[in-house]
């Protein structure tokens, strides 16, 4: 039954309506043919890799040995068994700048918006970027790049936008998006108020959420002469949005009123796997707000709880996000070289918050957090603050350190009152000037 109800919102391209807003789920006792567990009991035992040790099986015992030897060693992991490899920056990108500063959300800040050229190409997905900057500001504003289910227009309170388009997954064409914002939209007001700038973009934009995207996003765009299928090592679609999240960061390194070396990055749901990907991948984003990635996010695998990798590839669900190769771990999530602990480890020594909720049963609220106190060790070595408690707190409490957790008293995705935990977090990190 909730199977079929998201394979509907999936069909119409409306799945981040569930993963936006607040739902319930019912414990989907099966998913693909494939029976998912909920009982403690029955998680098993199991040992993570250890990050701290190399592949050789040589400690790493100082933060260099870890910036230069060990990181790039799981990286190359994450990308070649997990995400896939994308490529660099391209050299024929560019941006331009549509709406330049226009007066908005009543006077106290500036809407600006751009389009970010992926190729010279013009074939080539563009993405369409706005930004809410507060007005008056006197020095350059840290930010929140949020990637959204949805265009601007749907994800913020602002009359004066334009209606962005979004992909029907039924015609595979662009449609013009539904008018008016959706429940979990980005609380801007709140954002300035604290002296953050906000911005936010389509993840379709960069390519379609469905199997056949990736032969109408950016990554069409990379195949090399003759190929039609993928390889076992090629970018899947996470790795896509999280490679349109660095785009965007090339665009804010130029825009004058925002501090690019202070810029937090923001997803719900398969865009909290993009976003863990992203600010373990790029260490330029300064900081990283996850919210119910789960499997194939910060949930650890080798718990077996909720939604495995098993689940995750079934060829009937999202095998096309990841890389093919990914689909070898299903079943023995024991024998891969990585986990979760070890994504959330290469966001060392940046801040992190994974935000969950409590009846998020198939997202695994209880192994993100085990999966950051797993990645401690790491935080520590690099002089930062772990979790400071192995004890999963309550619902409603947050721990914010450099690596932060919270559980909203709910489901699947993010609610309202998640904002202000988020804006805490924010300012603890990113030292707005108000
Ligand atoms: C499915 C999938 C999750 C994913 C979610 C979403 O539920 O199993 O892994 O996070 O969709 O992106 O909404």
């Amino acid at each position: 039954m909730r199977a079929g109800w998201l394979a509907v919102l999936v069909l119409f391209g409306a799945v981040g309506a569930s993963a936006q807003t607040q739902a319930t789920p019912a414990l989907r006792a099966e998913v693909a043919g494939i029976p998912a567990n909920y009982d403690e009991a029955k998680v098993g035992t199991y040992t993570l890799p250890d990050p701290l040790v190399m592949s050789d099986g040589k400690p790493v015992k100082d933060a260099k040995v870890w910036m230069t030897k060990r990181r790039p060693e799981i990286v190359r992991l994450f990308e070649t068994q997990q995400y896939g490899v994308a490529p660099g920056r391209p050299k024929d990108e560019s941006f331009d700048v549509i709406e330049k500063g226009t007066a908005a959300l009543g006077g106290k800040a500036i809407r600006r918006r751009v389009e970010v050229h992926l190729s010279a190409d013009k074939a080539a997905p563009v993405i369409h970027l706005v930004e809410y900057l507060p007005a008056g500001a006197k020095k350059k504003v840290p930010l929140l790049l949020c990637i959204s289910f949805f265009p601007a227009s749907n994800m913020v309170d602002d009359p004066e936008l334009p209606t962005g388009e979004v992909w029907d997954a039924k015609t595979k064409t662009r449609v013009p998006a539904a008018r008016g914002t959706i429940a979990g939209k980005i609380d801007v007001p709140e954002l300035i108020a604290a002296g953050f700038g906000v911005a936010t973009f389509y993840y379709g934009d960069v390519e379609p959420d469905y199997a056949e995207g990736f032969a109408q996003g950016i990554r069409r765009f990379y195949l090399k002469p003759g190929q039609t299928t993928r390889g076992p090592e090629d970018w899947g679609s996470i790795a896509a949005w999280a490679w349109g999240m660095s785009r965007v960061e090339d665009y804010l390194e130029t825009d004058k009123d925002v501090d690019a070396k202070r810029v937090a990055i923001h997803g719900i749901s398969r865009l909290g796997k993009t976003v863990m990907w992203a600010g373990a991948h790029d260490q330029r984003f300064a900081a990283v707000i996850a919210s119910c990635s789960g499997e194939g996010g910060a949930a650890l695998s080798h718990r077996n709880y909720g939604e495995t990798i098993a689940h995750l590839t079934a060829p009937t669900r999202f095998p096309y996000q990841f890389a093919e190769n990914y689909g070898k771990w299903a079943g023995f999530p024991d024998k891969a070289p990585m986990d979760a602990h070890m994504l959330v480890a290469l966001i060392a020594p940046r801040p992190l918050l994974l935000q969950t909720g409590t009846t998020d049963y198939w997202s695994d609220p209880k192994g993100e957090f085990l999966a950051e106190v797993a990645a401690g060790p790491v935080y520590r070595l690099l002089g930062k603050s772990d979790l400071g408690t192995e004890t999963w707190p309550a619902a409603k409490v947050p721990v914010l350190h450099d690596l932060s957790y919270y559980m909203h008293d709910g489901g699947h995705g993010m609610v309202p009152g998640d904002w202000a935990v988020y804006v805490e977090f924010l300012k603890m990190h990113l030292h707005p000037e108000r």
